[in-house]
């Protein structure tokens, strides 16, 4: 059973703007391989110091996924904010895609990106399309899934 979670934390300590590409490229990089493995996809959103994660594949796996988050130290506040049974993937795509705010986005972008961690508490749905819409539209997704 395809289920997709959406949570959000609080990055512990706060990274520096110079650190925080740097941070985000090293969870990615090994999220992404992890999950392809177990046949999870998703996405990471970093945006002034919360993250946003929408892990997407099997019930089982990602229970076992989150709760790995969930103990990670490199964060804190972790709030599981939607957990639903799904019929077909968003970012099937990906392993794991990433977007982090930059001063060098575009300002349309950086407004779209500064909307879904609000949205994500209050309309879980909404936020995760918002997220693959400015996923497509940075073009910064790196991490291809092999299928
Ligand atoms: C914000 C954040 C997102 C993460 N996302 C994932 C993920 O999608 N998949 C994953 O396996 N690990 C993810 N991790 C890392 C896990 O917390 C943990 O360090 C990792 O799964 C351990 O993997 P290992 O047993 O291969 O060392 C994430 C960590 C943080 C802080």
């Amino acid at each position: 059973m395809l289920q997709r979670l959406l949570y959000s934390s609080k990055a512990a300590p706060l990274p520096t703007p110079g650190e925080e590409k740097a941070l985000v490229d090293e969870i990615v990089a090994h999220a992404s391989q992890n999950n392809r493995r177990v046949g999870v996809t998703g996405a990471l959103l970093f945006f002034e110091g919360q993250f946003i994660q929408v892990l997407e594949g099997p019930g089982d796996v990602l229970e076992d996924v989150f709760e790995r988050i969930c103990c990670d130290f490199r964060h804190e506040m972790v709030r599981l904010l939607d957990l639903q049974t799904v019929p077909s993937r968003i970012f099937a795509e990906w392993g794991m895609a990433s977007v982090v705010d930059s001063e060098n986005a575009s300002d349309p972008l950086r407004a779209k990106l500064g909307s879904i961690p609000f949205l994500a508490g209050l309309n879980a749905g909404e936020a995760i399309r918002e997220l693959r819409a400015a996923i497509d539209e940075a073009q910064i997704a790196t991490y291809e899934v092999a299928h």
